[in-house]
């Protein structure tokens, strides 16, 4: 029996070689897609439960510091007290005066990192008044008077017509108050801060708040972590002051974001508008 075949029949067969080339070409392109997408997918998934170990990590973290607040705020209240009986005694003696000044500067700085971690661990956006955004801001800037005078920082603040936000005032005011002292104290001396306001309706009705300082932006390494709590570029900082501001900005249903330009620091702040 003749085995040859036809040159028909080869054809054929050369036919379905390269349509199976071609299609297993395909199949290992899809299959190098398909690979890349799980990649991409595993590390997303690492990313996400470094996170989620991150915030668990925050969390505890966060309740160990309050814990230990309110173990030394009432010893730091008693020191407080003798202190100040001591100065009264010691009133006329200038040398060991000086000395219990000192120790009142350094009670002082104390009591204020305790009052920031009891402030952290608080949850008071239950308390929620109409506030309004541009007096609030003013107010702010008023008590920032002396210390802008003796640096020789100006606040231009340029408001947009005045909203109000459903808020809670006393956290609205710790939010400028943290974001300005902040700028102050990147400026340091001789500066410009520049606050606006705007107001938008669309997609939804909210008030925009940009602070722009020329105090040389928040150092590089840090910008991804600023609102971590502990995370500070400053030697006596703690480290709080952005977190709690954003705390209390998500509280309010906010967003705030922190960016640098070529003279410093940009934060936009942003509440849903009643
Ligand atoms: N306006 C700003 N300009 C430059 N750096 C800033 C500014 N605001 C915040 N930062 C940086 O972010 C860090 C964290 O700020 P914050 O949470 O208020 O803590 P603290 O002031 O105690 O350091 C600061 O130490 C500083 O390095
Ligand atoms: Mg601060």
């Amino acid at each position: 029996m003749d085995k040859s075949l036809s040159v028909a029949e080869l054809n054929s067969i050369f036919d379905a070689f390269r349509h199976f080339e071609s299609s297993s070409a395909r199949l290992q392109e899809k299959y190098m897609a398909l690979k890349r997408e799980v990649a991409m997918l595993r590390e997303e998934l690492r990313k996400k439960e470094e996170e989620i170990r991150r915030s668990e990590k925050m969390v505890a973290l966060g309740e160990t510091a309050a814990a230990l607040a309110h173990e030394v705020r009432n010893p730091l209240g008693s020191i407080k007290l003798f202190v100040s009986l001591l100065k009264e005694e010691l009133s006329g003696a200038s040398e060991p005066l000086e000395l219990v000044c000192e120790i009142e500067k350094g009670i002082d700085s104390l009591d204020r990192v305790v009052s920031n971690i009891l402030g952290f661990a608080k949850d008071d956006a239950s308390k929620k008044a109409p506030v309004l955004v541009n007096s609030i801001i003013k107010e702010i800037i008023g008590q920032f008077g002396e210390e802008l005078k003796k640096r020789k920082i100006r606040i231009d603040f340029m408001p947009d017509g005045e909203r109000m936000i459903l808020a809670n005032p006393e956290s609205i005011r710790q939010v400028f108050r943290n974001l300005i002292q902040n700028s102050i104290q990147a400026i340091k001396e001789d500066g410009l801060i520049s606050i606006s306001t705007k107001f938008l309706c669309e997609p939804v009705s909210k008030v925009e708040i940009f602070l722009e300082d020329t105090g040389g932006g928040i150092p590089s390494h840090l910008l991804g972590r600023i609102f971590e709590p502990f995370v500070s570029g400053r030697k006596e900082g703690t480290g709080l002051g952005l977190a709690i501001v954003k705390k209390i900005i998500h509280q309010h249903g906010g967003e705030i974001e922190a960016v640098n330009s070529a003279k410093g620091a940009i934060f936009r702040v942003a509440f849903p508008c009643e």
